[in-house]
């Protein structure tokens, strides 16, 4: 597949691990890049926007400096506030590849489809958060949604060729994270720094926090539950330390098909870029003897998170999006030294039994589920977590 047949990108969270791998793709298949967008004005944004010349930057949270250097630097090319990740996934006739982390991209999710753009879905938390809203605006959608999520990405091309009406089960793997193996007993006093410390995937800090407890895990079942549309109870977790297979399905036949590799992200991201066509990867060749690859069930007493996102799923409505949201308020207290690690299943248990149950059906439902988690879980970090 040559350069000239791929569409030109936006690629949102573009200084993080998805947008950085998504920028080595683009430099390496030559594919320009029509816009950026990150949190911050930071220098490393600045040079991405210097690296592609004419591409609009967006900034969502600049300070007044970060606005004042921007708009002398990039000037008509440059964007400011989250409104300006909406309109850059909305360029017309683009590949948009959302790579923000948390619920702050979900209006980027939205915009990208409304704009009938292809959207490289990595924000997991807009799928969880607003399913039901999400797959309304991609069935009104002329655009489509390829998902870059390892595990979501493998399914995706086992599905291909193969009628719904054949998959029996999927199985998600997860490589178990930093504490694999240990009790619930040994996991009083892990540090921050050792739940960061991914023994296979290099990850921003909250997804490798999320693969420590198993949370991004159950995100991972929520996000399947959408996109393919299968029940909650027909998915299963396997932990595989090795994170060669990323994900199967099993077909009603008892034939199983899945999907091996190294774990490297660019090629998922390279696939939702290409998809249906393959293009030659950065990766050499495989090999597959000499390889131990092994699979054990889920720890649910040592990592209860996991339980609780099947609980979150199997609620429904606002449920998930409580989950998601409690989850990023505890990472970040957790990040910040203000709570322990099991503290955040606590917070995610304690924020599910608090909040109400109410419908989702459109984006101020989720604003509001968002907000109300929020809050239960930033008044419960001042008590006994
Ligand atoms: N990393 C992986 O291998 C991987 C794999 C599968 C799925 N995912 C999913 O991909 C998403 C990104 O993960 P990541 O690991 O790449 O995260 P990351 O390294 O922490 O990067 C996050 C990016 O999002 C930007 N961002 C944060 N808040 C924003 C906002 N309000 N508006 C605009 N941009 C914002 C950040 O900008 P600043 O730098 O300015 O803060 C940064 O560019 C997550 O949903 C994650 O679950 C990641």
């Amino acid at each position: 597949m040559s350069s000239d047949q791929v569409k030109p990108l936006v690629v949102l969270g573009a200084t993080g691990s998805i947008g950085t791998q998504t920028l080595e793709v683009a430099a390496r298949m030559s594919i320009p890049v029509a816009a950026v967008a990150a949190r911050q004005g930071s220098d490393r944004l600045a040079e991405i926007g210097e690296t592609h010349p004419g591409c609009l930057v967006g900034v969502t949270s600049p300070t007044r400096d970060e606005e004042r250097r921007f708009a002398a630097r990039f000037g008509a090319r440059a964007r400011f506030g989250p409104e300006s990740l909406v309109e850059l996934a909305a360029l017309d006739g683009c590949i948009v590849i959302n790579g923000v982390v948390g619920f702050a991209g979900l209006p980027a999710t939205l915009g990208a489809l409304a704009a009938g753009n292809r959207l490289a879905l990595a924000n997991k938390e807009s799928l969880v958060a607003a399913g039901p809203v999400v797959l309304e605006a991609l069935s009104q959608s002329s655009g489509e949604l390829i998902p870059v999520d390892s595990e979501h990405s493998a399914l995706f091309q086992c599905l291909v060729g193969e009628p719904r009406s054949a998959v029996r089960r999927m199985m998600l793997t997860a490589s178990g994270g930093p504490f694999f193996g240990r009790r619930r007993e040994e996991l009083e006093n892990v540090t921050p720094r050792q739940a960061l410390a991914h023994p296979t995937w290099s990850m921003g800090p909250r997804i490798t926090i999320d693969s420590a407890t198993l949370v991004n895990k159950g995100l991972e079942v929520i996000e399947a539950h959408y996109l393919f549309g299968i029940p909650l109870e027909d998915i299963e977790v396997v932990i595989h330390p090795q994170s060669i297979v990323h994900s199967l399905v099993e077909f009603v036949d008892g034939s199983l098909k899945a999907h091996l590799g190294e774990p490297d992200m660019r090629v998922p991201i390279q696939y939702a870029i290409t998809y249906p066509a393959r293009s030659q990867g950065v990766l050499g060749q495989f090999s597959l003897a000499g390889r131990d690859l092994t699979f054990r069930a889920p720890d649910h007493d040592a990592f209860p998170a996991l339980s609780l996102a099947y609980e979150a799923g199997r609620r429904g409505g606002s449920a998930p999006a409580a989950f998601n949201a409690a989850d990023e308020v505890a990472v970040h207290a957790f990040l910040e030294g203000r709570l322990g690690f099991q503290g955040i299943s606590l917070i995610l248990e304690k924020t599910l039994a608090a909040t109400g149950w109410d419908e989702i059906s459109t984006v101020a439902d989720v604003l509001e589920a968002d907000r109300e988690a929020r809050a239960i879980a930033h008044s419960m970090l001042g008590g006994a977590c």
